[in-house]
């Protein structure tokens, strides 16, 4: 059964949204896709950091996208492009790209159901092995500090197990996460937003993030070498 993702790609493939690799005077860049989902905007934060981590290494690129909001039948489909904010995510984004960063609100200690239901579209590329050997890694936001970051960063990598992909996290040799008091955790970078999603990201998030981007981005450039 073809999905929305499919066309997206057959839309991709007629060049409309996507390129080959990234060509600079340099050479060839190696693409880390930081993919997200977020609707009140504070992964989509993370995302931005993740983003500088990865622009920081030589030879790496960060390409950012989103994925619609999963709606029901009598809402009607998701509109192709967003209205603002990053593109959507094509299977052939996913294909091209040397790593990944997956990123998602926590929903009751769980990944959100949109960037689920992108990767439940996924079974073509897991059929063609196409992300086995890839580096990857998670974020997430929650409202509450012990509002299960660390379960939901778990359960985004169990997709990513599946498709070989290499998993990256975050050692105790990055000191933020040795003085964090707010997010942040070996597993992947994270926020605590507050109980109205007031808070901004502070400085120890804001460098975990970009050190999981960082991280991702270094082991993509060493394994494309
Ligand atoms: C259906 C639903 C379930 C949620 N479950 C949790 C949860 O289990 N723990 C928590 O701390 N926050 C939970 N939240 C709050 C979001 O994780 C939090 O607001 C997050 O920062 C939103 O990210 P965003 O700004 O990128 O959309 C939930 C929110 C919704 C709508």
């Amino acid at each position: 059964m073809a999905t929305y993702f499919d066309s997206q790609a057959a839309l991709a493939r007629m060049g409309a949204l996507t390129r080959l690799r990234t060509a600079t005077w340099d050479g060839f860049m190696t693409e880390i896709l930081v993919l997200y989902y977020s609707r009140k905007g504070s992964t989509a934060e993370l995302a931005r950091h993740v983003c500088r981590g990865i622009e920081g290494v030589p030879g790496a690129a960060a390409k950012l996208r989103t994925v619609p909001p999963v709606v029901a039948e009598s809402e009607g489909p998701a509109k192709l492009i967003p209205i603002s904010g990053a593109p959507y995510a094509t299977l052939e984004d996913l294909r091209q790209a040397d790593g990944l960063v997956l990123g998602s609100p926590t929903r009751f200690g769980n990944m959100a159901a949109p960037l689920k239901y992108f990767l439940d579209c996924t079974a073509s590329l897991w059929v063609s092995g196409a992300l086995a050997g890839k580096p990857a890694g998670v974020f997430t936001s929650t409202q509450t500090i012990h509002g299960g970051q660390e379960a939901t960063l778990l359960s985004m990598m169990l997709p990513l197990l599946h498709h070989g992909m290499y998993l990256v996290g975050l050692p105790y040799t990055e000191r933020a996460l040795n003085e964090t008091s707010g997010g942040g955790t070996p597993y992947g970078a994270s926020h605590v937003a507050g109980p109205m999603d007031e808070s901004s990201l502070t400085d120890h998030e804001k460098s975990l993030a970009q050190a999981l981007g960082r991280r991702v981005a270094a082991l993509a450039v060493r394994l494309a070498a």
